[in-house]
């Protein structure tokens, strides 16, 4: 058996941001013509008014500040409220792998790496822009890796959960050096027309280079153990793809193949789920609480972290025991607890241990333990 380590991260961060106060002049610019346009049924009782958003609201109940977007100007115009994204030729790469390239680009040049000395490539995301061939395939064919590539997708848990494969292979040896590749285009995903979840995504890629310890070039993070755990909920969901329903009066409906949650009942049930099954993983690696430096958490919500770091130190956490990037990136689905991972880790020393948690739809919840060397 095979140590296996992450020995470098790469984020590609979209060129363009949404502030808050940019998000609620649109939405609320959409919700003031629909409002107008509908302005009959709306007085005749038989159509609820769209309500104005606030990005008071906003930063009191999610943490997020702003985000970034492949395309800006699609999503912030009122008529249209959805990213307008380039169709490319059959002949292009595609954007998911455009977006991973850079990441990739940047997590081998930390563990000074080429790619074609990857082995595999898993393409771990929420929503892939097509079901094949995979979008790791592509991946893989433009980094001139060798090996074998595919698309997993474990909603906002797929990076641990590409991370726990991965390491699997590692360890026994049927693959020698992978990267787990997390591009994210949430924005074409969100329905930024509702005011309840409008807020909560942004774009980004993440890309983590996994290989034997006993082969990094530059030190890393031995992986100690990983586990991952789900349990079906649909109070995360979206409810079509390709077998697109109609509604009764033959309209396709875009907002049924889109982001919907249950926001509250989510709190309830993925909190518990997720404090018990990090508390389970460090007992079974005979590692108390204190022993970790640093939680690099999911990035969906900061009363969700706050929540999970207290429950799982015991304590209020201290300045930089779990950071957050959620405040500039908003949700990023699958890649936020890298992006922390990558933006927070540098300044630890060997034998320093955290921890990497990703939870979300499915229900689904993924952990892994790090050791610096
Ligand atoms: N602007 C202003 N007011 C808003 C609003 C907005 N954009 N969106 C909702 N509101 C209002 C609601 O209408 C509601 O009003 P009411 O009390 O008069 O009914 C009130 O604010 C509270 O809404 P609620 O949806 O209960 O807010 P919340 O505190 O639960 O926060 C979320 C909403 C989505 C931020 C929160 O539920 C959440 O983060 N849930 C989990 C998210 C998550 O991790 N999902 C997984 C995705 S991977």
């Amino acid at each position: 058996m095979f140590t296996p380590a992450i020995t470098g991260t790469g984020v590609f961060t979209p060129p363009e941001t949404i502030t808050n106060d940019e998000l609620v002049v649109a939405f609320n610019a959409y919700a003031d013509r629909y409002n107008a346009e509908h302005a009959a049924e709306i007085a005749a009782g038989t159509l609820a008014a769209k309500d104005h958003s606030s990005s008071e609201f906003i930063f009191k109940a999610s943490g997020i500040e702003s985000r970034y977007v492949m395309d800006k100007t699609g999503v912030l115009d009122p008529a249209r409220m959805y990213p307008q994204l380039r169709q490319r030729s059959d002949d292009e790469p595609g954007i998911m792998a455009e977006m991973a390239l850079e990441a990739c680009a940047k997590a081998l040049a930390a563990a000074g790496r080429e790619g074609s000395e990857v082995d595999l490539v898993i393409c771990a995301a929420s929503n892939m822009e097509r079901a094949y061939p995979a979008i790791a395939i592509e991946i893989q064919k433009l980094l001139g890796a060798s090996g074998f590539a595919f698309d997993m997708n474990v909603a906002c848990s797929s990076a641990t959960f590409g991370i726990q494969a991965a390491a699997d292979m590692i360890r026994t040896g049927s693959v020698r050096r992978a990267l787990v590749v997390n591009p994210e285009i949430t924005s074409g995903h969100l329905e930024w027309r509702d005011r309840d979840c409008h807020f909560i995504f942004g774009d980004v890629a993440t890309a983590t280079l996994i290989e034997r310890r006993d082969e990094a070039k530059a030190g890393g993070f031995e992986i100690r153990s990983s586990r991952c755990a789900t349990e079906f909920s649909n109070n995360i969901r979206n409810n079509n793809g390709f077998l697109r329903r109609t509604r009764p009066d033959g309209m396709a409906d875009r907002r049924d193949m889109q982001f919907m949650q249950e926001g509250r009942k989510v709190f309830k049930e993925v909190l518990p789920m997720v404090c018990a099954h990090i508390l389970g993983h460090l007992a079974e690696e005979g590692l108390e609480p204190a022993a970790l430096r640093r939680l690099w958490l999911h990035q969906a919500n900061k009363t969700m972290n706050d929540f999970i770091g207290r429950k799982v130190l015991g304590r209020d956490p201290a300045p930089g025991e779990q950071p957050n990037i959620l405040q500039e990136y908003a949700n990023t689905s699958s890649a936020g607890s890298i992006i922390a991972f990558d933006r927070f880790s540098g300044d630890f020393a060997p034998g320093e241990t955290g921890l990497i948690c990703s939870f979300g739809a499915g229900y689904s919840v993924g952990s892994v333990i790090v050791e610096k060397f």
